[in-house]
């Protein structure tokens, strides 16, 4: 078996930290339960390109019992649990392409020995293994999955532009998804990436959100619970208006680049933050992102202008700008949350991955039906896991009488 990892012999602890994860995941127990009985992706080969983590493997696992041929490569240089990925290979016997701090060159060796085996589906988190695949004009016959807002982006633009090649399910745009991981995943993982890189103590902190999507809110949320003054920084006047009303002060980025103590950008776009803003930063402001790729932060312009930069800690890079500040980078920009902490919690991407697994599950039923499109996760996917999950949690709901289905169903009564 062919794989490129840090250290086989780090297996035992990420075989333990796997268990620790699955049994945070019911969702994803019950699709592995029926999968292992009914083998629905029975040898289709299947690249995943995805964050190298504990849930990662639980969903390798998954797919693995429902028949599917796998390989791992990371979807980021800096996101792979070493031990994660020696417990895939000598444990269970997945090949893995991905070490933790590999540089561009080999990342993108690591996304090409994955297309090595000639994939049926493709599972993206970002995009990366799709735009690869377009460049190499390789042949999917089955069709691929994303998992991030940023990769849907960029899928709709290929699609818009008449370039896809072949059928998405965009998993980031079911409500099972973007409502709790981009959220509550972000938000809790996205200030633990920050704690545990800078032991900082967040209350009373000018804490600056760069996006109040869906990420932006759930940072925005977990900062306020911890006491800090949140400021939005945000383009879009129906964003920016929530935001004012959920008690956010919001400014533009020059404004709050004067006044801010720790900055995280969560935008999805590029050049957030430049020199402009570090120019009039505070001494000792923290800089991070957790949008998906390292693009937000304009790391070239601080550098530009400090005489001085050296690693402090673990994940945090301090910059001295010749007029004597000192600014932290963390993370090298990059995801602080899968970069500095362990990315989001089980019971979240629980159901991201359950949606991972049942599209897969759908795209090999009806890959004929498909065009060179982006899907959304069929609606009564989406709907079973939400009723899963809360099954998993013990909570029951009620239901619509006769007659009030019947009420919502006629427009005749009024009073
Ligand atoms: N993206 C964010 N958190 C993640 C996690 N824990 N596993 C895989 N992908 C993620």
């Amino acid at each position: 078996m062919n794989y490129d990892i840090k250290d086989v012999s780090l297996s035992k602890r990420g075989k333990l930290r796997i268990e620790w994860a699955s049994d945070n995941m019911p969702v994803l127990a019950l699709i592995r339960e029926r999968f292992s009985k009914e083998k629905p992706l029975a040898g289709v080969k299947t690249a995943c390109c995805l964050h190298v983590t504990t849930e990662t493997a639980v969903l390798m696992l998954t797919l693995k019992a429902g028949g599917a041929d796998i390989v791992l490569c990371a979807s980021n240089p800096l996101s792979t649990q070493d031990d994660v990925a020696a417990s895939l290979v000598r444990d269970y016997g997945i090949p893995v392409f991905a070490i933790k701090g590999e540089d561009n060159k080999l990342y993108y060796e690591h996304l090409k020995a994955a297309l090595d085996i000639d994939p049926d589906i493709t599972m993206d988190d970002g995009a990366d293994l799709v735009s690869t695949i377009h460049k190499e004009k390789k042949h999917i016959p089955l069709g691929g999955t994303e998992e991030t807002t940023t990769g849907v982006i960029r899928l709709r633009a290929m699609e818009l532009q008449g370039k896809l090649l072949h059928p998405i399910i965009a998993v980031n745009d079911a409500q099972t998804k973007y409502l709790f991981d981009n959220r509550y995943g972000t938000g809790q993982s996205t200030i633990d990436g920050i704690i545990r890189a800078t032991n900082k103590l967040i209350a009373g902190s000018n804490f600056v959100v760069c996006g109040y999507g869906w990420c932006g809110r759930g940072c925005a949320m977990r900062a306020k619970g911890l006491g800090a003054n949140v400021i939005i920084i945000e383009v879009d006047p129906f964003k920016a208006l929530e935001a004012v009303m959920d008690g956010f002060l919001v400014m533009p980025i020059a404004q709050a680049a004067k006044i801010g103590d720790i900055f995280v950008t969560v935008t999805g776009d590029i050049n957030v933050i430049r020199g402009e803003h570090f120019k009039v930063m505070k001494d000792k402001a923290i800089v991070c992102n957790s949008g998906h790729f390292n693009v937000e932060i304009d790391i070239p312009a601080l550098q530009k202008m400090s005489k001085k930069r050296r690693i402090i800690r673990d994940f945090v890079e301090e910059f001295v700008t010749s007029d004597g500040r000192r600014l932290y980078v963390l993370g090298d920009g990059r995801l602080i949350n899968l970069a500095a902490a362990e990315g989001h919690p089980a019971q979240v991407m629980d159901m991201s991955f359950a949606n991972q697994a049942l599209s897969a599950e759908y795209m090999k039923k009806n890959y004929k039906k498909l065009e060179k499109k982006v899907y959304k996760v069929p609606e009564d996917i989406d709907r079973r896991i939400a009723e899963l999950k809360l099954a998993s949690m013990g909570i029951k709901i009620d239901r619509l009488t006769a007659e009030q289905k019947k009420y919502l169903a006629s427009w005749e009564m009024g009073t």
